[in-house]
Parts: C-alpha cells; structure tokens; sequence
C-alpha cells in the first residue's frame, strides 16, 4: 500500500516536473520571438522634413527618437496619438530634450512638406514632419512593420487611409528600443521613456 502511495507520488512529482518544463520552454521561445522581431523594427530612411530639408536616419543619431506614422488629413486617431506623444514629453520635463519626435507620412500623395509644416506645430514645437516620395515612404514604412492602405470605398482627395498605430522608441544608435500601443495614455508612456532611457 506504501509503496503503491510512494509511485503515485512520484509520478505525479514527474508530471509537474514535466509541466514546468514545457511551460518554460513555451515562455522562453515566445520571449525569443518578440525579441527577434523587435530587433527587426526600424532601419534607415531618406526622407524630407516639414522644412524641406532632406534627411536621413543617419541624422537623428545620439538621440531617441519617438516615432508615429499617420496622416494629416486623419480624422482622429492620428491627432490623438500625436498629443499623447506630445503630453508625454512635456510630462518628461528637461528628459524630453533626448528625445526628437518623429511624425512620419503615411499619405505622400497629400501630405506635401508645406502641409506638414502647417501641420506639426499643432502638436508640439519640437515635432518634426517628414514625408517623401510614395516610394520612400513605402520603404521606412516596410522597415517600422506599418500597415496603410487607402480604405475600401474612399475616393477622390477625401479618401481616408487604413493604417497601423504604434508609437516607436528607437535609441541614440537608431536600433529598437519599445512600442507603445495606440491608447497609451501620456503618464504610462512619459513613465516607461523615463525608465528606459534614465533621468
Ligand atoms: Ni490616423
């Protein structure tokens, strides 16, 4: 009887054991893949910014970089998410000065360097446009996995546009640093900057 009792447990004891195993080895390997396609977040870019001077990656080097890509004709949540971006840096005090916010064009087609210029002081004085060509574009926004697409049904110049909403922290050597979520309120994301970059 004690000795059926000992097998039971000890049986038992190899299951949990096994258990545990696989479960680690399950969040082990999902870490991994998050890791792997972070790291492939990002790249370099040639483009043009509200100013009209032309940029590239190679330019914003030594500093963070907070980066959202959308549109200027975006009903909503393009402009929220830009003040989010912009209430999180003045929420950093004398921190948001290592960082450099980036409003990358989605919509080449309208969003021509003097609209950007109209555009981008709404937010934040030390937000930078930038736009280019609708190749241009289309390659930073392969590199930073963005989506946008003209949505089904728009026509003429009102069309609105499809698109993903992430905000990017990139670091001072241009690799990835976090994602924020669309709907990332402005405390959350001053506090997780302020914690990854220190200050
Ligand atoms: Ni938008």
């Amino acid at each position: 009887m004690t000795a059926r009792i000992l097998r039971i447990a000890l049986a038992s004891l190899v299951g949990l054991a096994l258990a545990a195993g696989i479960a680690w080895w399950q969040v082990r390997h999902a870490t991994q893949q998050v890791e792997t396609s972070a790291a492939a977040v990002g790249g370099p870019f040639r483009l043009t910014d509200h100013t009209g001077k032309a940029v590239t990656d190679a330019d914003y080097r030594g500093k963070h970089l907070l980066i959202y890509f959308g549109y200027t004709f975006c009903p909503d949540v393009c402009p929220t998410e830009l003040s989010t971006m912009a209430a999180a840096l003045d929420k950093l005090g004398p921190v948001a000065d290592k960082v450099q916010p980036l409003f990358i064009s989605i919509d080449p087609e309208r969003d021509t360097v003097a609209h950007m210029a109209d555009y981008v002081p709404l937010f934040h004085p030390r937000l930078v446009g930038l736009t280019g060509t609708p190749d241009e574009i289309r390659a930073v926004a392969k590199e930073y996995r963005v989506y946008a697409a003209k949505a089904p049904g728009s026509s003429g110049e009102a069309y609105l546009m499809d698109h993903s909403s992430f905000v990017y922290l990139m670091g001072p050597d241009g690799k990835f640093v976090a994602v924020f979520p669309g709907g990332t309120g402005p405390d959350k994301m001053a506090a997780d900057i302020r914690k990854r970059i220190g200050g």
